[in-house]
């Protein structure tokens, strides 16, 4: 089995600004990829994730800050002497060559013979799981076929770093889902360090060691596990981004402890407020809908507000109820089917709550329904 040995890779205080642009592409970039990590940069459209796999290829220079991979500072050494591969959105393979042919095709650069590159070929596509194909023509692959193609190629010059940039964006749902999979345990197979963008949480968070969330400009707000990201935000962005959220927005009346109280159209609510908070700052109050309860069936004491419901969706295992605020904005919540939940009625008021520890506070930020 091929085994290459991943490399960490170093983002110090990295900025880039592509020349004639008004703002930074990446904007103080500080990230430590562990050796053999899976690593996921997840942002919206034109955040900067590409340029930030630049950087690493050595397409780009950084305007400020280093790059390192393996502890050694990349400046100056181009893309052919870097320990990095990339596998690109449209894949780039050649289809009018073999599937070998593709596979060897870094190798065949490199100076390796004809009969070595077919080995390696073979090999390769045991451990992507697509044993055989060597003489097919890449046009005659499935999609998933050739993404396995691109993987191979990729780690044929076994590179300690592999940079993945939205490799299953044109794949339909359900093999993109399925490839999730494939993917984590062909990096676990190899032990190569990869690092993957995508402007999809779902990937991001299933497949990755941990993930950086970006906002515009390449501003990195936190990099976590999936579970911290999804429990512990650091700030509205992630909040509003990863997963689903409910936002209050309001403004600090009085702190407690670990928790504060936070003043909103809605009403007055409690939660937990890790990032300290003080009086009078504006914040929001973010609820998952699978933490909105109705209050009869909860012991929670804080949190108690009366809302309308607006209308159901019923999705088989869980209901989705839109309820209308005080505060004039919807609320989502989610309830578990269990065949005894009686449906609302539409346009009745209902009282729900949700306990202080389900309800995360943070500084005020643009979200797409505060
Ligand atoms: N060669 C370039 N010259 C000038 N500006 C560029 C160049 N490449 C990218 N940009 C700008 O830099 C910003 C970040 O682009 P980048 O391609 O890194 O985003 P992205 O997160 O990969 O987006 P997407 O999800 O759409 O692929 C964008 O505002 C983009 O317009
Ligand atoms: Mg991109």
């Amino acid at each position: 089995m091929l085994k290459s040995v991943g490399e960490a890779v170093e983002f110090n205080h990295v900025s880039m600004r592509y020349p004639g642009t008004e703002s930074n592409a990446v904007t103080d970039a500080n990230v430590h990829i562990k050796a053999g990590e899976f690593f996921s940069f997840l942002g919206p459209s034109g955040c900067g994730k590409t340029t930030l796999l630049r950087l690493v290829s050595g397409f780009l220079d950084p305007t400020e800050g280093e790059v390192r991979i393996g502890g050694k500072d990349m400046r100056g050494i181009g893309p052919n002497k870097r320990p990095t591969a990339m596998i690109f959105q449209n894949l780039a393979l050649f289809p009018l060559m073999s599937v070998a042919q593709n596979i060897g095709f870094g190798l065949e650069v490199r100076g390796v013979s004809k009969t070595e590159r077919l080995k390696k070929a073979v090999e390769l596509l045991e451990l992507v799981d697509l044993p055989g194909v060597e003489n097919k023509m890449v046009g005659d692959l499935s999609g998933g076929q050739m993404q396995r193609v691109a993987i191979a190629r990729g780690l044929a010059v076994e590179p300690a770093v592999l940079l993945l940039d939205e490799p299953l964006s044109a794949l339909d749902l359900k093999l993109r889902q399925h490839m999730r999979t494939e993917l984590r345990k062909i990096q676990r197979r190899t032990g190569v360090t990869f690092v993957y963008i995508t402007h999809d949480q779902g990937e991001a968070l299933t497949m990755s060691d941990r993930v950086g969330v970006m906002t515009g400009q390449g501003v990195i707000d936190q990099i976590a596990t999936a579970d911290q990201l999804y429990n512990e935000p650091q700030t509205a962005f992630v909040a509003d981004f990863v997963g689903e959220n409910n936002a209050f927005a309001g403004a600090v009346t009085e702190t407690d402890g670990d928790y504060a109280i936070l003043n909103t159209e809605s009403g007055s609510l409690k939660g937990r407020n890790r990032l300290n908070l003080n009086s009078g700052q504006k914040a929001i109050a973010f609820v998952r809908p699978e933490a909105i309860l109705l209050a009869e069936d909860s012991t929670a004491v804080e949190n108690i507000l009366k809302f309308t419901v607006k209308n159901l969706s019923f999705e088989g295992s869980f209901i989705t109820v839109f309820l209308d605020t005080p505060g004039g904005q919807t609320c989502v919540m989610k309830q578990n089917n269990d065949g005894s939940t009686p449906l609302m009625q539409t346009g009745t008021e209902i009282k729900v709550c949700f306990s202080a520890e389900n309800t995360q506070l943070l500084p005020y930020g643009e979200v797409s329904y505060a």
